[in-house]
């Protein structure tokens, strides 16, 4: 009865929608999830001391070893469990503490010392692995289905550098900030297709965070594109021309962002990935082309000229951003308790993108951004921001390919 009031009495607990935050194997988004690669680590990270490293849920263990190569296994060694967390990488593989059986990247047992011959059935054993690219300075890893593997996507926007240029790995999450946020990946992956919150979050409350001609009130437009879910969004500039933005979001956690300090103009020279540590812990890793005597896309300025990690607390309440928002709204969000409004169409789009997917897989299909071709070429993208003045050729500018939504 107190509720109609608006009174917190009785108020409804909430629930968030499994479909849209699971990320453990056997779940539906779970299962999802393992159709695609993943970036899981800086390459650089990875030596010849392995770590433990949690991804989708999993633990696993990550090492190189001498001739180079990076293995991803199980940490509990296939003869009896201890773990090869304190393994002894060798010049190829690991070779458990416990009894010494050497295991290769792929799981195979190269060694059983203690076994007659060294192990005269050690074909038969296999520690539990996953496969890995590194790529540009990351580690990616593929931890679904061996026969649903897809050829690893590439993209074109990181081939083909110049002597003058480089491409340079950020896995802060947000700028100047931690490098993992405690809540679910999905909250932070959709907030890619929420343009609303630039005006708002960066510019009225905390900022400006971002290039000022962002703080225009722009056009906005959300279309489903074969890739995912773009967004674009057209701002009149003073000196009459406009400023066209296009912001992506694929499948499944890939993020395409023009740069929001606008330091880069024309097509994006950057791609993020929302990662899965766990549920309730997200890891974003950003991939950016630059030139080798430019500055990073410049430190949204926060009060007091402060990084985030310089801020007190009643300034991080004062200066919100990113990080505070996503992760205030919980480890997980409650779906049940929001009201979505016409500006939450972005976010809505997203959201009925993944669980077409869903479907999909469980009609025995492919999700979309999966390839199978063994020669698929590098991939575009159309995300960037483009200045349209009275001499440009609009054909040159890239619009969001529509298909009905
Ligand atoms: S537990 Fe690993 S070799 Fe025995
Ligand atoms: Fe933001």
């Amino acid at each position: 009865m107190s509720y109609v009031t608006g009174r917190a009495y009785l108020r409804p607990a909430g629930a968030w929608d499994s479909d849209l935050i699971e990320v453990e194997a056997g779940t539906p988004a779970g299962e999802l999830l393992r159709r695609y690669w993943h970036p899981v680590i800086r390459s650089s990270e990875v030596t010849t001391v392995p770590m433990n490293l949690q991804i989708l849920g999993e633990d696993l263990i990550i090492y190189r070893d001498g001739s180079g190569k990076v293995g991803l296994l199980e940490p509990r060694c296939c003869h009896r469990g201890t773990t090869l967390y304190f393994g002894q990488v060798e010049e190829i593989g690991i070779r458990c503490p416990y009894h010494g059986w050497l295991f290769d990247a792929d799981g195979t047992c190269l060694d059983q010392p203690c076994e007659p011959d060294r192990g005269r059935n050690k074909a038969s054993y296999r520690q539990p692995w996953y496969p890995v690219v590194e790529y540009n300075g990351l580690v990616f890893t593929y931890m679904g289905p061996a026969e649903y593997e897809p050829t690893f996507p590439r993209y074109a926007m990181f081939e083909d550098l110049g002597d003058d240029e480089e491409i340079v790995i950020i896995d802060h999450f947000a700028f100047g900030g931690p490098t993992e946020a405690p809540c679910n990946w999905f909250q932070t992956h959709e907030n890619a297709m929420d343009p609303y919150h630039v005006f708002i979050l960066h510019n009225a409350i905390s900022g400006p965070q971002f290039d000022p001609r962002l703080e225009i009130w722009p056009e906005i437009d959300f279309l489903r594109h074969p890739d995912g879910v773009a967004a674009t969004q057209d701002r009149a500039l003073p000196d009459g021309s406009i400023l066209h933005r296009v912001t992506e979001v694929q499948m499944p956690t890939i993020r395409v962002i023009p740069t929001p300090t606008l330091s880069v103009l024309g097509p994006t020279n950057n791609l993020s990935w929302a990662v899965p540590i766990h549920r309730t812990l997200t890891k974003v890793f950003a991939m950016v082309r630059k030139r080798v005597d430019a500055d990073m896309q410049g430190l949204p300025v926060y009060g007091n000229n402060k990084t985030w990690h310089e801020l007190t607390e009643p300034e991080h309440q004062r200066y919100p951003g990113d990080y505070e928002t996503q992760v205030g709204q919980g480890p997980v969000t409650l779906h049940s308790t929001e009201q979505l409004s016409s500006t939450d169409r972005g976010v809505s789009m997203v959201r009925r993108l993944w669980k077409e997917q869903l479907r999909v897989i469980a009609d025995g299909g492919h999700p979309i951004g999966v390839s199978f071709d063994p020669d698929e070429p590098p991939r575009t993208v159309i995300a960037g921001n483009y200045l349209i003045g009275p001499d440009t050729d609009r054909t040159q500018i890239p619009l969001a390919q529509t298909i009905p939504d």
